[in-house]
Protein backbone atom coordinates (compact mmCIF):
# COMPACT_ATOMS: atom_id res chain seq x y z
CA UNK A 1 0.00 0.00 0.00
CA UNK A 2 1.12 3.10 -0.79
CA UNK A 3 2.49 5.56 2.04
CA UNK A 4 1.43 9.14 2.34
CA UNK A 5 3.70 11.82 4.11
CA UNK A 6 2.91 15.41 5.72
CA UNK A 7 6.15 16.86 6.01
CA UNK A 8 7.22 19.92 7.73
CA UNK A 9 10.20 22.27 7.94
CA UNK A 10 10.59 25.30 9.76
CA UNK A 11 14.26 25.16 11.21
CA UNK A 12 15.52 28.44 9.95
CA UNK A 13 13.83 31.05 7.86
CA UNK A 14 11.68 29.46 5.59
CA UNK A 15 7.93 28.10 6.03
CA UNK A 16 7.51 24.90 3.94
CA UNK A 17 5.05 21.67 3.96
CA UNK A 18 5.23 19.18 1.35
CA UNK A 19 3.14 15.75 0.71
CA UNK A 20 5.08 12.51 -0.75
CA UNK A 21 3.79 9.42 -1.25
CA UNK A 22 5.94 6.89 -1.70
CA UNK A 23 8.94 9.05 -3.28
CA UNK A 24 7.30 10.28 -5.61
CA UNK A 25 6.75 14.39 -4.67
CA UNK A 26 2.99 15.59 -5.13
CA UNK A 27 3.84 19.14 -3.49
CA UNK A 28 6.20 20.71 -1.88
CA UNK A 29 5.50 24.57 -0.59
CA UNK A 30 7.94 27.10 0.73
CA UNK A 31 7.13 30.96 2.09
CA UNK A 32 10.09 32.55 2.32
CA UNK A 33 10.88 35.60 4.85
CA UNK A 34 12.09 38.89 3.93
CA UNK A 35 11.77 40.59 6.74
CA UNK A 36 15.41 39.47 7.57
CA UNK A 37 17.01 41.38 4.71
CA UNK A 38 17.07 44.74 6.16
CA UNK A 39 19.05 43.44 9.32
CA UNK A 40 21.60 41.08 7.16
CA UNK A 41 21.11 37.95 8.86
CA UNK A 42 18.17 35.90 10.57
CA UNK A 43 16.72 37.41 13.62
CA UNK A 44 15.54 34.44 15.35
CA UNK A 45 12.46 35.42 16.94
CA UNK A 46 11.26 37.29 13.88
CA UNK A 47 11.70 33.97 12.21
CA UNK A 48 9.49 31.86 15.19
CA UNK A 49 7.18 35.21 14.75
CA UNK A 50 7.19 34.40 10.86
CA UNK A 51 6.63 30.91 10.89
CA UNK A 52 3.36 31.08 13.53
CA UNK A 53 2.22 33.27 10.61
CA UNK A 54 3.20 31.09 7.67
CA UNK A 55 2.48 27.40 8.71
CA UNK A 56 -1.56 26.88 8.99
CA UNK A 57 -1.62 28.79 4.80
CA UNK A 58 1.71 26.65 3.89
CA UNK A 59 0.30 23.32 5.12
CA UNK A 60 -3.02 23.75 3.31
CA UNK A 61 -1.65 24.85 0.11
CA UNK A 62 0.90 21.96 0.07
CA UNK A 63 -2.40 19.26 0.63
CA UNK A 64 -4.39 21.13 -2.15
CA UNK A 65 -1.49 20.99 -4.48
CA UNK A 66 -1.04 17.73 -3.53
CA UNK A 67 -4.72 17.18 -4.02
CA UNK A 68 -4.86 14.97 -0.97
CA UNK A 69 -7.30 15.08 2.22
CA UNK A 70 -6.09 15.00 5.94
CA UNK A 71 -7.80 11.76 5.50
CA UNK A 72 -5.13 10.00 3.39
CA UNK A 73 -1.88 10.99 5.44
CA UNK A 74 -0.28 8.43 6.76
CA UNK A 75 2.52 10.10 9.07
CA UNK A 76 3.60 13.68 9.66
CA UNK A 77 7.30 14.20 9.39
CA UNK A 78 8.74 17.12 10.56
CA UNK A 79 12.37 18.74 11.33
CA UNK A 80 13.34 18.86 14.97
CA UNK A 81 16.94 19.99 14.96
CA UNK A 82 18.83 20.94 14.08
CA UNK A 83 17.86 24.81 13.52
CA UNK A 84 17.09 27.78 15.56
CA UNK A 85 15.04 26.84 18.87
CA UNK A 86 12.22 29.06 18.18
CA UNK A 87 11.67 28.22 14.51
CA UNK A 88 11.72 24.47 15.08
CA UNK A 89 9.42 24.87 18.05
CA UNK A 90 6.58 26.05 15.72
CA UNK A 91 7.01 23.23 13.26
CA UNK A 92 7.33 20.72 16.01
CA UNK A 93 4.33 21.52 18.02
CA UNK A 94 2.16 22.08 14.67
CA UNK A 95 3.21 18.43 13.65
CA UNK A 96 2.28 17.24 17.16
CA UNK A 97 -1.23 18.84 17.27
CA UNK A 98 -2.37 17.65 13.85
CA UNK A 99 -0.76 14.07 14.73
CA UNK A 100 -3.12 14.25 17.73
CA UNK A 101 -6.17 15.49 16.15
CA UNK A 102 -5.52 12.80 13.08
CA UNK A 103 -4.59 9.89 14.92
CA UNK A 104 -1.11 9.45 13.18
CA UNK A 105 2.14 8.52 13.81
CA UNK A 106 5.31 11.13 14.01
CA UNK A 107 8.39 10.77 12.38
CA UNK A 108 10.94 13.14 13.54
CA UNK A 109 13.47 14.11 11.05
CA UNK A 110 17.46 15.87 11.04
CA UNK A 111 17.49 18.59 8.68
CA UNK A 112 20.83 17.61 7.36
CA UNK A 113 19.62 13.92 6.17
CA UNK A 114 17.36 15.70 4.76
CA UNK A 115 19.37 17.85 2.74
CA UNK A 116 21.16 14.84 1.55
CA UNK A 117 18.54 12.51 1.25
CA UNK A 118 16.89 15.19 -1.38
CA UNK A 119 18.44 13.43 -3.98
CA UNK A 120 16.04 10.13 -3.56
CA UNK A 121 12.94 12.72 -4.40
CA UNK A 122 11.43 11.38 -7.86
CA UNK A 123 8.68 13.30 -9.62
CA UNK A 124 5.24 11.99 -11.18
CA UNK A 125 6.14 10.54 -14.96
CA UNK A 126 10.36 11.28 -14.29
CA UNK A 127 12.85 8.48 -14.28
CA UNK A 128 14.73 8.44 -11.02
CA UNK A 129 18.46 8.96 -11.66
CA UNK A 130 20.00 8.78 -7.90
CA UNK A 131 23.54 8.07 -6.80
CA UNK A 132 24.23 4.14 -5.83
CA UNK A 133 25.25 3.73 -2.10
CA UNK A 134 28.25 4.49 -1.30
CA UNK A 135 28.32 7.49 -2.24
CA UNK A 136 30.37 10.87 -0.75
CA UNK A 137 28.11 13.68 -0.71
CA UNK A 138 29.26 17.39 -0.07
CA UNK A 139 26.96 18.94 2.23
CA UNK A 140 27.33 22.84 2.09
CA UNK A 141 24.60 25.19 4.01
CA UNK A 142 24.32 28.45 6.03
CA UNK A 143 25.21 26.22 9.19
CA UNK A 144 27.23 22.98 8.32
CA UNK A 145 30.10 22.53 5.44
CA UNK A 146 30.50 18.42 5.84
CA UNK A 147 32.02 15.56 3.58
CA UNK A 148 29.58 12.55 4.13
CA UNK A 149 29.77 8.89 2.83
CA UNK A 150 26.73 7.62 2.55
CA UNK A 151 26.23 4.25 3.01
CA UNK A 152 22.36 3.62 2.99
CA UNK A 153 19.70 5.72 3.27
CA UNK A 154 20.01 6.24 7.10
CA UNK A 155 23.39 5.19 7.21
CA UNK A 156 25.98 8.14 7.21
CA UNK A 157 29.21 9.01 8.41
CA UNK A 158 30.93 12.64 8.56
CA UNK A 159 34.84 12.18 7.17
CA UNK A 160 35.55 15.92 7.20
CA UNK A 161 33.85 18.98 8.46
CA UNK A 162 34.25 23.13 9.26
CA UNK A 163 36.00 23.82 12.59
CA UNK A 164 34.54 27.31 12.53
CA UNK A 165 32.65 29.23 9.83
CA UNK A 166 29.90 27.38 7.35
CA UNK A 167 30.44 27.72 3.55
CA UNK A 168 27.29 29.90 3.12
CA UNK A 169 28.32 31.35 6.13
CA UNK A 170 31.00 32.55 4.73
CA UNK A 171 29.58 33.86 1.38
CA UNK A 172 26.79 35.57 3.70
CA UNK A 173 29.61 37.50 5.34
CA UNK A 174 31.58 38.30 2.51
CA UNK A 175 28.74 39.34 0.73
CA UNK A 176 27.48 41.69 3.97
CA UNK A 177 30.90 43.71 4.64
CA UNK A 178 30.80 44.38 0.50
CA UNK A 179 27.01 45.81 1.43
CA UNK A 180 25.15 43.22 -0.44
CA UNK A 181 21.65 42.10 1.85
CA UNK A 182 21.25 38.65 2.95
CA UNK A 183 21.33 36.17 2.04
CA UNK A 184 24.17 37.47 0.11
CA UNK A 185 25.12 33.55 -1.28
CA UNK A 186 22.92 33.96 -4.49
CA UNK A 187 23.92 38.01 -5.10
CA UNK A 188 27.95 36.69 -5.11
CA UNK A 189 26.90 33.91 -7.08
CA UNK A 190 25.08 36.90 -9.72
CA UNK A 191 27.47 39.28 -9.44
CA UNK A 192 29.91 36.85 -10.12
CA UNK A 193 28.97 35.87 -13.65
CA UNK A 194 30.30 39.37 -14.71
CA UNK A 195 33.40 39.24 -13.02
CA UNK A 196 36.95 37.80 -12.97
CA UNK A 197 37.63 35.61 -10.73
CA UNK A 198 41.63 35.85 -10.76
CA UNK A 199 41.20 39.11 -10.79
CA UNK A 200 41.75 39.45 -6.31
CA UNK A 201 43.84 36.54 -4.69
CA UNK A 202 42.82 35.31 -1.30
CA UNK A 203 45.01 32.93 0.26
CA UNK A 204 43.35 29.41 1.22
CA UNK A 205 43.35 27.66 4.82
CA UNK A 206 45.72 25.47 5.42
CA UNK A 207 43.95 22.77 7.13
CA UNK A 208 44.81 19.17 8.32
CA UNK A 209 42.76 15.95 7.05
CA UNK A 210 39.44 16.25 5.43
CA UNK A 211 38.31 19.48 7.46
CA UNK A 212 37.71 23.28 6.26
CA UNK A 213 37.75 26.46 8.09
CA UNK A 214 36.57 29.75 6.48
CA UNK A 215 36.61 32.17 9.27
CA UNK A 216 40.36 33.46 8.01
CA UNK A 217 39.15 33.85 4.59
CA UNK A 218 36.46 36.09 5.64
CA UNK A 219 38.66 38.10 8.13
CA UNK A 220 41.61 38.36 5.42
CA UNK A 221 38.78 39.50 2.52
CA UNK A 222 37.44 41.41 5.37
CA UNK A 223 40.93 42.94 5.91
CA UNK A 224 41.81 43.49 2.13
CA UNK A 225 38.37 45.68 1.36
CA UNK A 226 39.05 47.74 4.73
CA UNK A 227 42.53 48.32 3.06
CA UNK A 228 41.45 49.65 -0.28
CA UNK A 229 39.12 51.14 0.44
CA UNK A 230 41.35 53.37 2.65
CA UNK A 231 43.14 54.22 -0.36
CA UNK A 232 39.88 54.60 -2.69
CA UNK A 233 36.37 54.95 -0.86
CA UNK A 234 34.66 53.76 -3.82
CA UNK A 235 36.56 50.65 -3.95
CA UNK A 236 34.00 48.18 -3.67
CA UNK A 237 31.52 49.78 -5.77
CA UNK A 238 34.02 49.61 -9.00
CA UNK A 239 35.20 45.98 -8.67
CA UNK A 240 32.04 44.27 -7.35
CA UNK A 241 31.97 41.66 -10.09
CA UNK A 242 35.64 41.14 -9.76
CA UNK A 243 35.36 40.88 -5.49
CA UNK A 244 32.71 38.41 -6.16
CA UNK A 245 34.01 36.21 -8.14
CA UNK A 246 37.22 36.08 -6.72
CA UNK A 247 35.64 35.44 -3.07
CA UNK A 248 33.68 32.50 -4.69
CA UNK A 249 36.40 31.05 -6.85
CA UNK A 250 38.90 30.94 -3.66
CA UNK A 251 35.35 28.70 -1.53
CA UNK A 252 34.85 26.68 -4.38
CA UNK A 253 38.48 25.89 -4.60
CA UNK A 254 38.99 25.51 -1.16
CA UNK A 255 35.67 22.87 -1.06
CA UNK A 256 36.92 21.17 -4.17
CA UNK A 257 40.58 20.66 -3.20
CA UNK A 258 38.63 18.48 0.13
CA UNK A 259 36.28 16.80 -1.73
CA UNK A 260 38.62 15.37 -4.35
CA UNK A 261 41.02 14.46 -1.19
CA UNK A 262 37.89 12.54 0.28
CA UNK A 263 37.31 11.00 -3.37
CA UNK A 264 41.08 9.13 -3.18
CA UNK A 265 40.89 8.19 0.20
CA UNK A 266 38.13 6.40 -0.31
CA UNK A 267 37.87 5.40 -3.83
CA UNK A 268 34.13 6.76 -4.11
CA UNK A 269 33.02 8.13 -7.05
CA UNK A 270 29.68 8.27 -6.98
CA UNK A 271 29.67 12.03 -5.73
CA UNK A 272 26.70 14.57 -4.79
CA UNK A 273 26.44 17.93 -3.31
CA UNK A 274 23.82 19.08 -1.06
CA UNK A 275 22.24 22.49 0.68
CA UNK A 276 21.51 25.75 0.04
CA UNK A 277 25.37 26.46 -1.27
CA UNK A 278 24.74 23.60 -3.46
CA UNK A 279 22.66 26.29 -5.65
CA UNK A 280 25.64 28.42 -6.80
CA UNK A 281 26.36 27.98 -10.21
CA UNK A 282 29.83 28.10 -10.28
CA UNK A 283 30.07 24.98 -7.84
CA UNK A 284 27.92 23.35 -9.93
CA UNK A 285 29.89 23.74 -12.92
CA UNK A 286 33.05 22.77 -11.36
CA UNK A 287 31.51 20.30 -10.15
CA UNK A 288 30.64 18.63 -13.72
CA UNK A 289 33.99 19.56 -14.53
CA UNK A 290 35.74 17.63 -11.95
CA UNK A 291 33.28 14.64 -12.81
CA UNK A 292 34.60 14.22 -16.25
CA UNK A 293 38.12 14.63 -15.73
CA UNK A 294 37.92 12.17 -12.45
CA UNK A 295 35.21 9.85 -14.12
CA UNK A 296 33.19 10.66 -11.21
CA UNK A 297 29.19 9.98 -11.52
CA UNK A 298 27.79 13.68 -10.09
CA UNK A 299 24.48 14.17 -8.94
CA UNK A 300 23.60 17.88 -8.21
CA UNK A 301 19.90 18.51 -7.06
CA UNK A 302 17.34 20.65 -8.53
CA UNK A 303 17.66 24.16 -7.33
CA UNK A 304 14.16 23.86 -5.63
CA UNK A 305 15.99 21.58 -3.25
CA UNK A 306 18.98 23.22 -2.58
CA UNK A 307 17.82 25.27 0.16
CA UNK A 308 15.35 24.94 2.73
CA UNK A 309 12.20 22.94 1.49
CA UNK A 310 10.35 20.43 3.24
CA UNK A 311 10.52 17.98 0.45
CA UNK A 312 13.32 17.03 1.70
CA UNK A 313 11.99 16.30 5.03
CA UNK A 314 9.82 13.89 3.45
CA UNK A 315 11.66 11.32 1.65
CA UNK A 316 13.24 11.72 4.81
CA UNK A 317 10.27 10.93 6.87
CA UNK A 318 9.33 8.62 4.43
CA UNK A 319 12.54 6.30 4.35
CA UNK A 320 12.46 6.06 8.61
CA UNK A 321 8.92 5.42 8.66
CA UNK A 322 9.63 2.53 6.20
CA UNK A 323 12.07 1.30 8.82
CA UNK A 324 9.36 0.99 11.62
CA UNK A 325 10.84 4.24 13.37
CA UNK A 326 8.02 6.71 14.96
CA UNK A 327 8.66 9.53 17.32
CA UNK A 328 6.77 10.07 20.54
CA UNK A 329 4.58 13.02 21.68
CA UNK A 330 7.32 14.05 24.07
CA UNK A 331 9.65 14.58 21.52
CA UNK A 332 11.60 18.27 21.84
CA UNK A 333 13.19 20.29 19.14
CA UNK A 334 17.08 19.84 19.51
CA UNK A 335 19.26 23.47 18.36
CA UNK A 336 22.29 21.17 17.89
CA UNK A 337 22.49 17.25 16.49
CA UNK A 338 24.79 15.40 14.73
CA UNK A 339 24.07 13.68 11.58
O1 LIG B 1 20.51 24.94 3.28
P1 LIG B 1 20.14 26.34 3.53
O2 LIG B 1 18.92 26.90 2.86
O3 LIG B 1 19.96 26.62 5.05
C1 LIG B 1 20.71 25.99 6.04
O4 LIG B 1 20.38 24.83 6.37
O5 LIG B 1 21.68 26.64 6.48
O6 LIG B 1 21.43 27.21 3.12
C2 LIG B 1 21.42 28.60 3.18
C3 LIG B 1 22.78 29.09 2.70
C4 LIG B 1 22.98 30.59 2.89
O7 LIG B 1 24.23 30.80 3.51
C5 LIG B 1 22.97 31.11 1.45
O8 LIG B 1 23.76 32.27 1.26
C6 LIG B 1 23.54 29.94 0.70
O9 LIG B 1 22.95 28.81 1.30
N1 LIG B 1 23.20 29.99 -0.72
C7 LIG B 1 24.13 30.18 -1.70
C8 LIG B 1 23.42 30.23 -2.92
N2 LIG B 1 22.09 30.07 -2.66
C9 LIG B 1 21.98 29.93 -1.30
N3 LIG B 1 25.46 30.30 -1.63
C10 LIG B 1 26.14 30.48 -2.79
N4 LIG B 1 25.52 30.55 -3.99
C11 LIG B 1 24.18 30.44 -4.12
N5 LIG B 1 23.59 30.51 -5.32
ZN1 LIG C 1 19.33 23.65 5.42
Amino acid sequence: MAVTILAIESSCDDTSAAVIRDQVLLSNVIANQDVHQKYGGVIPELASRAHQQNIIPVVHRALEMANVEVSDIDAIAFTSGPGLLGSLLVGTSFAKGLSISLNVPLVEVNHLQGHILAHFIQKPDQEPVQPQFPFLCLLVSGGHSQIVVVRDHLEMEIIGQTLDDAAGEAFDKCAKVMGLPYPGGPMIDKLAKEGDAKAFKFAKPQIPDLNYSFSGLKTSFLYFLRDAVAQNPNFIEEHKADLCASIQYTIIEVLMDKLVKAAKQTGIRQIAVAGGVSANSGLRDRLVEEGIKRRWSVFIPEFGYTTDNAAMIGITGYFRYLKGERTPLSVAPVTRIKL
